[in-house]
Parts: structure tokens; sequence; C-alpha cells
């Protein structure tokens, strides 16, 4: 045991002496933990439960906000982001609030311009934020200046984040060693940081290369020194013992139920593990325990249906073989099994770590967790023995220009000449500060949507997602009405659908009878084993969700119905297969996505290699080019339209 743990008399209640150096906490559970372990699907509703307990537990902080947060909540929980903050800050009056933010990518997936930037932290600082935990996916700091500047002028705390990735098994190697991360320290101290934290979010760090990186990080550096490390692959809580050793000052933890799997170690083992000893945290394990009763009785059940289940262990050993955060891993995970391509996950963590190479060894993390994520799986499913790269995406294009800053070493040449070729900002890459070549965007984004946007919030909810953000104005002001998705599902429907489960376990799920609508050609067989027995389920989408089979045909057949917006038609009605006209050929999506814009429109005139379509999946832009020359035609879909995976975008003829 280190000097720093003695042990004082043990004192199992809450009034017991004050520690020497109490270990601060910062809790994750209505942030990071929900966005690990249920897709980001909390609501504020089941957050408001807890709020006020928690803000009696004495966290250093809560952090409410930022991350995927902003993006998940207008998409598919239409609920306002900001007014999450105001209405959290109600209830948690004492404890400081945290965000993560992505620097100049602010809570996007892109660098935005300094305009879009400065207004997006003003705004967060003024509807509550206090600590803006903020990090750059490349380690490039040239990407905080703005952020930073805004920070400070708002009077709030700039905690600096260092992303901790590896090559090599351990700590160590050519790039990513000891030196890098101090340096790292320093110049976020030099920068004006309140607190510098490690962000290990992939849960990579062992715990004996913690110790000697928080001793050197503590040498270097006077502010606090936090440490973020996902629990993953399971080396986590033995992190955090060495790191509290070694002197961290502030740890990331969530409640029980937010705990473990791809998320974060738990509070109340370590609240006990450390009880009597000088860096005691002084919590109230009592306390902790009513939150969690009321979590898991009347919170969890609501979100059991999201925890990915397909495996037992909740240590993903992969994790310290491939290097994937844990969001990453989710992603991909889903993505593949939308695909019906799950048996090419392997192919997949082959492939990982080349495409990670090949794109200068870049730390995984949003976005280029995302970036690395879906050109991989591009690879994978497109690549041909004669070809490799062949669908590379929008943002792998904006990574080789040097839109998201300096990789930790250079892009492999060969992909960055062909991923440059044609590229709209110019074929040689930039090596300045990537904010500098971006044009102001808020007053362009201001007169595209006009007055639908009330105020600077929800301005600055288009500016960085102008087709759902567009979508989630439209329902807030009553434009239109949101579809039964992103409605909350009740406790009711919960015992319902347990009831359901309940019965099919017991053998005795009796066929529902009433009005049955007609079966659609969208509907999918699936066969569910409970336990030993058997049920042959069909499954057929219901709203905006367009499943057109994929049966191209060569043979001469009548052209594709007029074009007009997918939404627009009735779900139950039966999609005609597609089929080309004689000669034609059609644009299949190659993956379920949803459009950001058709760039061409019927009756234009292509050739081959022309983008057609921009395809969003996985939150990454794919340009879908003309496989032939030819002129457009039979366009049934329209920007924001979600699609499946061989749904006919257009037809060239
Ligand atoms: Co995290």
């Amino acid at each position: 045991m280190s000097d720093q743990v003695k042990m004082t008399p043990l004192n199992y209640s809450a009034d017991r002496p004050k520690a020497k150096n109490p270990v601060k906490i910062m809790d994750l559970s209505l942030r990071d933990g929900h966005q690990s372990l249920f897709a980001t699907r909390g609501r504020t509703e089941d957050m408001i439960p807890v709020a006020e307990l928690m803000d009696e537990i004495g966290f250093w902080a809560i952090e409410t906000w930022g991350g995927a947060t902003f993006d998940t909540m207008h998409r598919f929980l239409n609920e306002d982001p900001w007014q999450r903050l105001r209405t959290l800050k109600r209830y948690i009056k004492k404890t400081p609030f945290s965000m993560l933010l992505r620097a100049q990518n602010l809570v996007g997936y892109r660098n935005y311009a300094d305009d879009l930037a400065y207004a997006f932290v003003d705004r967060a600082a003024e509807n509550g934020m206090d600590i803006f935990r903020t990090f750059d996916a490349l380690n490039d700091y040239r990407n905080f200046e703005t952020v930073v500047k805004q920070i400070k002028k708002s009077g709030k705390h700039f905690q600096g984040c260092i992303c901790y990735t590896l090559t090599e098994p351990r700590l160590g190697g050519e790039v990513y060693n000891l030196d890098y991360y101090v340096d790292r320290a320093k110049t976020l101290e030099d920068m004006g940081a309140d607190s510098v934290c490690v962000k290990d979010m992939a849960g990579l760090m062992a715990p004996y290369d913690a110790y000697p990186l928080i001793k050197a990080l503590k040498k270097a550096v006077k502010v606090p020194i936090h440490l973020h490390s996902h629990f993953t692959s399971g080396m986590s809580p033995m992190t955090f013992l060495k790191a509290i050793e070694a002197g961290v000052d502030i740890l990331d933890t969530c409640m029980t139920p937010y705990a473990y799997r791809t998320s974060h170690a738990a509070i109340e083992p370590l609240v006990m593990a450390l009880l009597g000893t000088s860096r005691d945290t002084g919590f109230d394990i009592k306390k902790l325990a009513v939150i969690n009763e009321i979590l898991e009785k009347e919170v969890l059940p609501k979100y059991k249906h999201l925890l990915d289940d397909s495996k037992v262990s909740i240590i993903d050993i992969n994790v310290l073989l491939h290097q994937t955060p844990g969001g990453m891993l989710s992603n991909l995970v889903n993505q593949l099994r939308e695909m019906d391509a799950l048996d090419k996950i392997d192919e997949v963590y082959k492939e990982l770590p080349r495409v990670r190479k090949d794109l200068g060894q870049i730390p995984l993390v949003t976005p280029t967790s995302q970036i690395v994520g879906v050109q991989t799986v591009n690879n994978v499913l497109h690549d041909t023995p004669d070809e490799r790269y062949k669908m590379i995406t929008g943002q792998v294009k904006d990574l080789c220009y040097g839109l998201y800053g300096k990789t930790a070493v250079p892009i492999n040449a060969e992909l960055q000449k062909k991923a440059l070729k044609g590229y709209p900002r110019g074929e040689t890459p930039i090596t300045c500060r990537p904010a500098e070549v971006l044009e102001p965007e808020l007053d362009k984004a201001k007169a595209e949507i006009g007055d639908l946007a009330v105020d600077m919030d929800d301005l600055i909810l288009y500016a960085q997602f102008p087709v759902t953000g567009k979508k989630f104005l439209e329902w807030k002001y009553g434009k239109s009405e949101p579809p039964a998705s992103v409605k909350p599902i009740t406790m009711e429907e919960v015992k319902k659908r347990d009831e359901l489960i309940k019965k099919a376990k017991a053998g005795k799920l009796i066929e529902p009878k009433g009005d049955t609508p007609p079966k659609s050609p969208a509907l999918r067989t699936f066969n569910v084993f409970v336990d030993n027995e058997y049920f042959n389920v069909e499954v057929d989408p219901t709203g905006d969700m367009q499943a057109v089979p994929v049966a191209p045909r060569a043979a001469a057949a009548p052209a594709p119905a007029p074009a007009q917006p997918a939404a627009a038609a009735p779900a139950q009605a039966p999609a005609p297969e597609p089929v080309a006209p004689a000669g034609g050929t059609l644009l299949l999506a190659p993956m379920p996505g949803m459009i950001v814009k058709y760039e061409k429109k019927a009756g234009d005139a292509v050739k081959k290699g022309d983008t057609l379509v921009v395809l969003e999946a996985m939150k990454m832009e794919n340009a879908l080019t003309a496989p032939c020359d030819g002129t457009v035609s039979g366009i049934k879909f329209a920007s924001g339209d979600t699609v499946a995976k061989g749904a006919v975008l257009c037809v060239i003829s």
C-alpha cells in the first residue's frame, strides 16, 4: 500500500472523520452511463426521480450533457437538448454540471466554423453548464483555441482532455508513450486548463501504466488530474486503485445500474474500498443505495431492452486485442446486424487496425472512432480483391484533407491521393488550424431555416444537425406530427412486455385476435428461441421506415412510378418490386441509413462516378456515385427519409 493510503479508524456512517485527501468523484450515469449502455436513449423524465438525491451525495460534478446526448435527444427522443439542461438545473442546485465537448466538433461530427463554436459554448454556459470537458479526437489542441476563449469568457471551468490511446499492448512505443502524455498535459496547462483529464475511452489503461502515468502528470502540472476510464476491458477498477495510489485527484464512476460493460466502474464498491483510508470519498453508502433502488425498479426496466444481451460476459476481452471503444463496438455490431452481416465481425476486427494505421494512427474516439469504424465496415463489405477503399466516406476525405487536424503520424499517401481526387475543397491537404478554412455558418443556417428557428438555441441545433434538426423543430413547433417511434415507453408497456415474455417462456403464448393488418413486402421472419422453445415470428416495420426488397431485374419491365416523397406513401401500401426499366440501372442503398440529400434530380444527365445521393449511415455521410452514364429517374425518397438496405434510390437509364 502506498503511503498515500493510510487507514484511519473504520467508521461506516456518513459522519465519519473526513479523509486527508479524499478522492473526488464525477458521476457519469446521466450522460456517459446511458450513452455507453443504452445508446444514449435516457430521457429527462427518467433522470428527475434521482436528481435531487444525487445532488446530496457530494459529487465533484455530475455529467449531464454533451457527447451524443444532443444528437440523440432531438433525433430519437423528441426532446430539446437545451431544455434538459434547464430542467435538471432546477433539481440539481449544488453540484456543478459537466459536459463533454468535442472541441471544434462541438456536439456533432465535424469541425464547425468559429462563429458557431463561440455561439454554442456561450449558450451552453447560459443554459447552466459549469465544466467544459473538452477533447479533440486527434489531440490537436489548435482545435481547442476557439471554444477555450469562450469558456474563459463565460467564466467557466475548462477541463482539457488527452485522449488515451495505444499502438502497443501497453503504454510506450514510438507514438503514444509517457513523454507524449506529459507533453500534452503541459500544453493544456499552458492553454489555461483548470484541470487535466486523461480520457481512456476504450478502457485500455492498465493499472501498472496508470501508476507511472498519473505520477508523471502530477509532477508535470499543477492543476488537478482527472481520470476517465471505461470498464469495457475489465481493467478500470484496478486501474483506479493504482491511480489513487499515484495521487489522482478526480475519478469518473457511474451508479451501479449504469455501470460496467462498456460503461464505467461503479461508485458503490469504490466507496467501500476506500472507507477509512486517507483517500476515503466520504460518501454515504446508504444514500447511494436509495438512488440505486429507484434506478433499478423505476427507471432501468424501461431501458433493459436496449442492453446488448448478445453476450453473457460483461467484459469484452476483444477490446484488449482491438482497442475499440465501447460505443464504437456497439455501433459496429448494430450496423453489421442491420445489414445481415454480423458474421463479418471478425473480418472487421482484422481490417480495423489497418484502416487506423492508414489514417495516421489516430485515437479512436468520437468522431474518429466512427470515421475508422464505418470505413472499416465499408472496406469489408465493398472492397474487391483488386481494389481497396472502394467506397470512401465523406469524413475520411475530410480527414485526408486535414479538416480534423493533424494526425499522430502521416496518413497513407496513396489513400490520401485517392480520397482527395475531385475533393471539392482541393486536392492538396491543408496544414493550418482546420477552422481557418471554414466560412462562418450561422448566417447561412439562419437563411436556410428561417423562422422555424425561433431563438439562437434552435439555430445552433439546426446548424449542427440540418436534416434531423429541422425535423425536430417541425415537431417542436407543431408543424408536423412526431412519429410513434420517438414517444417514451411507459412502465405499463414494460409490464405488458414482461408478461408476454413470461407467457412465452411458459409456452402459453396465444396469438392475439382482431384486425390483422395486411402483411407488407417489408415483412421479415425471425426464429426466436426462448430456452429450448422455438417461435417463428414475422416482423413488419411500421412508421416511416421504407423497406424495399432487393431484386434488381435485367428483364424489360414497366418504368417505375413517378417520383414522390416516400413519407407520403401509406405505410400499408405494398411497395412495388424494384424493377429496372429496359436498359436501366438501379442505384440501391448499400446499407440502411438516412437520405441527407440528392445531388441530382429526375431528368439530370449524369456521368459514371458523379455523386447522386448522400446517405448517412452510423452518423457518417457516404456519397453514392452513378454506376454508369445516363439520365436520372425514379427518385422515390427525399432528404430526411430513412431507407433500408437495398432500397432503390434512383434509376439511371
Ligand atoms: Co466516455
